[in-house]
């Protein structure tokens, strides 16, 4: 079967029942073939240009650290102030989404502690006006992928495999590439990238597992690897 018919078949591109049905109209399929072949062309000249960009940090947007509204630190609050993750993040283990964390989370200390630094006052402005401060994201996924967070910390995979060294962070950035390649590389094999329980919220990285107990670890998270790499898996 011809998906695209050429515009001199006698049907014309008319679809009659039965026959072979043309995907589009042959005006379409004839702008499409030009199109396609200024396409093929513009790719085929930049060839060169495009294999670079699309393997450079810029393109997947790995570095990526937007200027936020309050100069937080997740260095100082998560490394050595050594507060829990779902402190800020409190749906992370329940909901598809992390959850950001409200003015009032901030408030629980700084209406005592920093009250008069200067770095603060869009939080305490937020606080008066009622009006939430508007972090930049700096991780995010079109809308035609589907990811759930509590699926993953649910079955061992920790925060920095997929966000990099937070406790590191006096500016967040995105530090992993977040892409299609990139979560098929552990889909394709979990193992490796399993941590115990107790490592899940690390705002480092726990030191690699053995052998056998990644093995361990795939068993007593009962991880099911069958339908990882399906399209619909990610794709909804
Ligand atoms: C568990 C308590 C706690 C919570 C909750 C908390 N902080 Fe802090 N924060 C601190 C402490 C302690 C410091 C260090 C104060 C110092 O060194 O003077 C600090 C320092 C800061 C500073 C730097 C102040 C300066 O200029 O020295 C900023 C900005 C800040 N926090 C923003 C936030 C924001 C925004 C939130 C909410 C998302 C938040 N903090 C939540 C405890 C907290
Ligand atoms: C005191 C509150 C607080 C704690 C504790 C905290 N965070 Fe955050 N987190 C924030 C705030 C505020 C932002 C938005 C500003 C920014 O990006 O720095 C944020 C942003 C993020 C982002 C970027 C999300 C995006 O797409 O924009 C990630 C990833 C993240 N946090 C992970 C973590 C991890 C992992 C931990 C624990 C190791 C943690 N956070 C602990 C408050 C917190
Ligand atoms: C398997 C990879 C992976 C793991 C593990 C992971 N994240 Fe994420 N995180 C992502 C992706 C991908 C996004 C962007 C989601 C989107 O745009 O829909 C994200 C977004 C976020 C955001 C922005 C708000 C949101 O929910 O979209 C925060 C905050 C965050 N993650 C915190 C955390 C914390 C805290 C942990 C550990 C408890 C964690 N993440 C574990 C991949 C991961
Ligand atoms: C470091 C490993 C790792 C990375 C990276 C990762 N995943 Fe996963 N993912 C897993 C594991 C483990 C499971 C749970 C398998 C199970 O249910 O037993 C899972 C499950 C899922 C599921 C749920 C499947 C179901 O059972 O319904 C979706 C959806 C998903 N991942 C999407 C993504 C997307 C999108 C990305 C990239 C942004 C990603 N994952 C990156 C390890 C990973
Ligand atoms: C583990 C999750 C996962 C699975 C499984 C997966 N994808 Fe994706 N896919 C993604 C993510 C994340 C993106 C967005 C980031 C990117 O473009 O790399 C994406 C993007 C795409 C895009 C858009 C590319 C673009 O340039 O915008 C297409 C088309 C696509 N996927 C097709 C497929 C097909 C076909 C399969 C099955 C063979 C599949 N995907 C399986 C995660 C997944």
């Amino acid at each position: 079967m011809t998906l695209i018919p050429s515009a001199a078949e006698p049907n014309g591109g008319v679809n009659s029942p039965g026959s072979n049905r043309p995907l589009f109209s042959s005006r379409a399929t004839t702008l499409l073939r030009v199109g396609l072949g200024g396409a093929v062309l513009l790719v085929a000249s930049s060839g060169f240009m495009a294999t670079a960009y699309f393997h450079s940090d810029q393109w997947d947007g790995v570095g990526f650290a937007p200027k936020q509204p309050v100069g937080f630190s997740h260095r100082l609050h998560a490394g050595e102030l050594r507060m829990d993750c779902r402190n800020c993040h409190a749906s992370v283990e329940t909901s598809a989404f992390a959850g950001m964390p409200s003015t009032q989370v901030c408030l629980t200390c700084h209406s005592q502690i920093s009250r008069d630094k200067r770095t603060l006052r869009p939080v305490f402005q937020s606080s008066a006006r009622n009006v939430p401060l508007q972090w930049i994201r700096v991780t995010q996924l079109p809308d035609h992928v589907y990811f759930d967070h509590s699926i993953h910390v649910n079955k061992g995979v920790g925060c920095t495999t997929c966000h990099g060294e937070i406790g590191r962070m006096a500016v967040t950035e995105k530090s992993e590439p977040l892409t299609m390649r990139w979560c098929l590389g552990c889909h394709r094999d979990p193992g490796p990238h399993l941590r115990p329980l107790t490592e899940l919220f690390a705002a480092a990285s726990p030191p690699p597992q053995t052998r056998e107990q990644q093995r361990d670890l795939l068993r007593s998270y009962h991880i099911r690897i069958e339908d990882l790499m399906n399209c619909s898996t990610c794709h909804r």
